[in-house]
């Protein structure tokens, strides 16, 4: 596997939004998951725990159910809608757009830094997930369908914790430009 240097991985990470049809391999979740647990963790609590999705029926069906929940958030009063690109009330729309894989991480909450933990660990996965050459994407709409309790308990997620970081894993299917950022705002540069 070509190696890329940690500073490129980060400029080359993009949020995948078009997969192949190709399965993940088990050995690269495994490593994924592996990488994701290298993360900084408050107290060194290591309180992430997580769940794999690779039926696409299942992914369908919790795509469907997320649908109408995020919509309800998109419309909520005082919600900004500058960014939301997607149709949430088209049936064709699939959340998670075709990716072979959805990892959940999930962590007891509530607890002190233990939903930093969950997002270091999803940054460094999909770190990792660009290194092999992965496309990934967090999907945060999905999160209010994965904390249902009927879903959680299909999912094999105990009723103590909670989903906070869905990512999508596959094999992207053609090449997503970077997307723009503002400039770092310093806010003090104190000497
Ligand atoms: C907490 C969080 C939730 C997100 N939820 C979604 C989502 O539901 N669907 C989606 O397509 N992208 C989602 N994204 C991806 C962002 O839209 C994306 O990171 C942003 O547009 C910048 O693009 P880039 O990741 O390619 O640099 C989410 C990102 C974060 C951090």
């Amino acid at each position: 596997m070509e190696t890329k240097s940690a500073l490129e991985t980060i400029l080359d990470r993009r949020s995948v939004r078009s997969y192949a049809d190709k399965k993940v391999e088990k050995d690269l979740i495994e490593a994924l998951l592996t990488y994701a647990v290298r993360a900084p963790t408050a107290m060194h609590q290591e309180p992430c725990a997580f769940a794999v999705i690779q039926d696409q029926n299942l992914l369908r069906e919790i795509s469907d159910l997320a649908k109408p929940q995020f919509e309800k958030i998109l419309h909520a009063p005082g919600h900004s809608k500058t960014h939301a690109t997607h149709d949430f009330s088209d049936p064709n729309f699939n959340i998670f757009y075709g990716a072979d894989t959805l990892i959940v991480i999930t962590a007891k909450l509530p607890g002190h830094f233990l939903d930093a933990d969950c997002w270091l660990a999803a940054e460094n996965l999909m770190l990792a997930a660009t290194g092999m050459g992965l496309g990934t994407c967090v999907i945060g709409s999905a999160l209010m369908a994965l904390n249902g309790p009927d879903m959680k308990s299909r999912l094999n997620i105990p009723d103590e914790y909670s989903a906070v970081a869905p990512i999508i894993v596959g094999y992207p299917s053609g090449i997503t430009a970077p997307s723009s950022r503002k400039n770092p705002v310093v806010l003090s540069w104190i000497y």
